[in-house]
């Protein structure tokens, strides 16, 4: 495979994002020049973002999967796809060459196909970290059904929310999954969530952990049994669905500022597109090349960076189904010296919790396939770029802290490895197509360097979401409703007197604990389901390895003899209504929150104190009692 779009110099960056701007239809029609189309596109771009309506390659016929998998097997039949590392050391690790992926993709959806599931149809898949994830996804999208991932952590109650959410008619799992030293019970929990589904007319079930699972007669059938129908059949091919550039390839829901999680749309063609494009100049992919990125395919890192950006590429991507402590915190490490890993694409929280355990487990391990490091999903600290620079990089390696969101599909505003002058905690400058800008809370261009504001976008890229599923109009007051015809971040952000992007974090009330973003809305609605809460209100403050903890007030209509049990059944019904991830980090039981007359909440100054910055309040005038901001000081965790 060549990537004659690759980007081999500065110059070159310059030059390519020259062209992107000046010519963004010429630019990306250039570029998907190099992939396999049934049918080419009539007209590269329509667009406003006042509808707001986004069209790439209208009129393009194509299957992701062809350019994954198909279009490969003449060149790199023989060449790994998939390296899968399982979480247990001493079991075998496994090796799916691209030959292997696609018989096993066309047998699984000719399984899907006798199940009934047709184009446009939508699957819950929920599973560990194993090579049949990558291969239920790539099934979905050879048929033409719409996957939705729920990452493996979450509850019972998510998952029914997501899947009747989108409909979903069947539901991919798995028995159990390992992590690390904990078996998480996958079919158990979504048989509590299917009993509030009845969408749901199939669930295929997928053997891993060897958990005892009940099976429901009618709807529930074996993943390893479906196989062996299909080779009985005599193991027939499975012709990829023609897909519009248009048709939707995948949801995968994400927390906003409201409670209720969306449904992120992305269609075939431009994702595809911009999924490849990013991953091969970001990382300078080159052939042969063992790249290793951790994420889990529950998020959309593991969707573009994992499975749809490397395949697409013809790359081998290495895939783990533990994490980084597990037996110990040289796992990592090992994986790498293990397979000569030339990337590793990390995540910041990751990063800090190995520093956490000093240098001993990476000192003896053999790091020297490394040649790239990435860095993804929240702000890297100084201390964090360094270390990693220079105690796994050791020092030659460049490191890309790659900014980009669910929504925008692929990287955004990131070094291009090796190329671009790197300087800690910062994304550094735009990928070519990608036209940042920074306004002012009235939505004011800040022009010049030296600025900082509103992260927005001004113009479209392929890999940009379509809609929020099944509600367009929060699509439209979501993204396009703050700033007029801007595709609103909600990030904070500040470009330098190099005209360098340095991402802030959020502005709105999303946080982001160990990369993973979390509403506090959400948070609220599941500690008030708790009995005798009254009310609750729940910000971020910065915490050592996760970035941001969770902080959580709250009111009890009357208070127990053991607080301390009531905050754990407060953090463990959390766990249960969201996922584990969700559980706040500190509960702190109050008898009121600091409200203004009109009765909002103002987290400005519950943000203050959870961070310790008692000081600084600023103006409590407004309050309508100031006196519950003394009471909440004095109480502090
Ligand atoms: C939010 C998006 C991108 C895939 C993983 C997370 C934050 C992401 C960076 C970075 C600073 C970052 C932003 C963004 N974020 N990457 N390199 N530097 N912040 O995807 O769950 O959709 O979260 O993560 O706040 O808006 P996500």
């Amino acid at each position: 495979m060549s990537y004659p779009y690759q980007i081999k110099s500065i110059e070159d960056y310059q030059q390519a994002y020259q062209q992107s701007v000046i010519d963004p239809e010429g630019f990306w029609a250039n570029v998907a020049d190099h992939f396999y189309w049934r049918r080419k596109w009539d007209k590269v771009l329509d667009w406003n973002f006042k509808d707001p309506e986004i069209k790439w390659f209208t009129g393009a016929k194509l299957n992701i999967t062809e350019n994954c998998l198909d279009r490969h097997l003449g060149t790199l039949g023989n060449t790994p796809a998939i390296i899968w590392e399982p979480n247990d050391p001493e079991e075998h690790h496994r090796i799916i060459t691209y030959r292997d992926l696609y018989n096993k993709v066309c047998q699984f959806a000719n399984v899907l196909k006798n199940n009934g599931v047709k184009k446009g149809d939508r699957v819950c898949i929920y599973m560990g970290m194993i090579p049949e994830l990558a291969i239920a996804i790539l099934a979905c999208a050879r048929i033409g059904a719409v996957h939705s991932v729920v990452f493996g952590g979450f509850s019972a109650q998510s998952i029914a929310d997501r899947i009747q959410d989108a409909q979903c008619s069947l539901v991919i799992t798995c028995d159990g999954a390992y992590r690390g030293a904990k078996d998480i019970p996958l079919k158990s929990v979504m048989d509590d969530a299917l009993m509030a589904c009845p969408s749901v007319k199939k669930v295929i079930v997928c053997t891993r952990t060897r958990t005892p699972v009940s099976m429901l007669k009618g709807r529930d059938l074996w993943w390893e049994d479906e196989i062996k129908q299909v080779e009985t059949m005599g193991n027939p091919p499975c012709p990829a669905e023609e897909m519009d550039a248009e048709d939707l390839l995948f949801i995968l829901y994400t927390s906003g500022s409201t409670g209720k999680p969306k449904g992120v749309v992305h269609t075939c063609a431009g994702y595809m597109i911009y999924a490849n494009y990013t991953f091969v100049n970001t990382f300078q992919y080159q052939p042969g090349e063992v790249y290793f990125c951790t994420a889990d395919i529950g998020w959309i890192t593991g969707h573009s960076y994992i499975a749809y950006g490397p395949l697409s590429a013809g790359a081998t991507t290495l895939m783990f189904e533990g994490v980084p402590t597990y037996p110990d915190a040289g796992r990592l490490w090992e994986i790498v010296d293990k397979f000569r890993v030339n990337t590793l694409y990390t995540a910041p929280t990751a990063i800090r919790s190995l520093m956490s355990y000093g240098l001993g487990p990476v000192n003896h391990k053999d790091l020297s396939s490394l040649k790239k490091l990435g860095s993804v999903g929240e702000p890297i600290n100084e201390e964090a770029w360094h270390w990693f620079k220079d105690n796994i990089g050791k020092g030659k390696c460049p490191i890309v802290d790659t900014w980009w969101q669910t929504e925008t599909g692929g990287i955004m505003i990131t070094p291009i490895a090796g190329i671009t002058k790197e300087k800690p905690g910062y994304a550094t400058l735009p990928l070519p197509g990608v036209q940042p800008i920074l306004v002012d809370e009235n939505g004011k261009e800040l022009k010049g360097n030296g600025v900082s504001g509103n992260l927005c976008i001004k113009f479209p890229w392929p890999g940009m979401l379509r809609s929020t599923y099944g509600d367009h109009e929060r699509f439209r007051k979501t993204y396009f409703s703050t700033y007029e015809n801007l595709y609103f971040t909600g990030d904070g952000c500040l470009r330098d007197e190099d005209g360098y992007y340095r991402i802030t974090g959020r502005v709105d009330d999303v946080l982001n604990v160990s990369g993973h973003r979390i509403g506090t809305a959400e948070v609220e609605n599941a500690i008030n389901m708790h009995a005798g809460v009254v009310e609750s209100a729940v910000v971020g403050y910065p915490h050592d390895i996760k970035g941001q903890g969770i902080y959580a007030y709250v009111i009890m209509e009357r208070l127990t003899h053991d607080l301390e049990l009531t905050k754990k059944d407060i953090a463990q019904t959390v766990a249960r209504i969201i996922g584990p991830i969700a559980k706040p980090d500190k509960i702190q039981i109050v008898g009121g929150l600091p409200k203004t007359r009109s009765g909002k909440i103002m987290r400005r100054i519950l943000r203050k104190i959870a961070e310790n910055d008692l000081d600084n309040l600023g103006d409590i005038s407004t309050l309508l009692d100031p006196s519950v901001v003394e009471e909440i000081k004095k109480g502090k965790l």
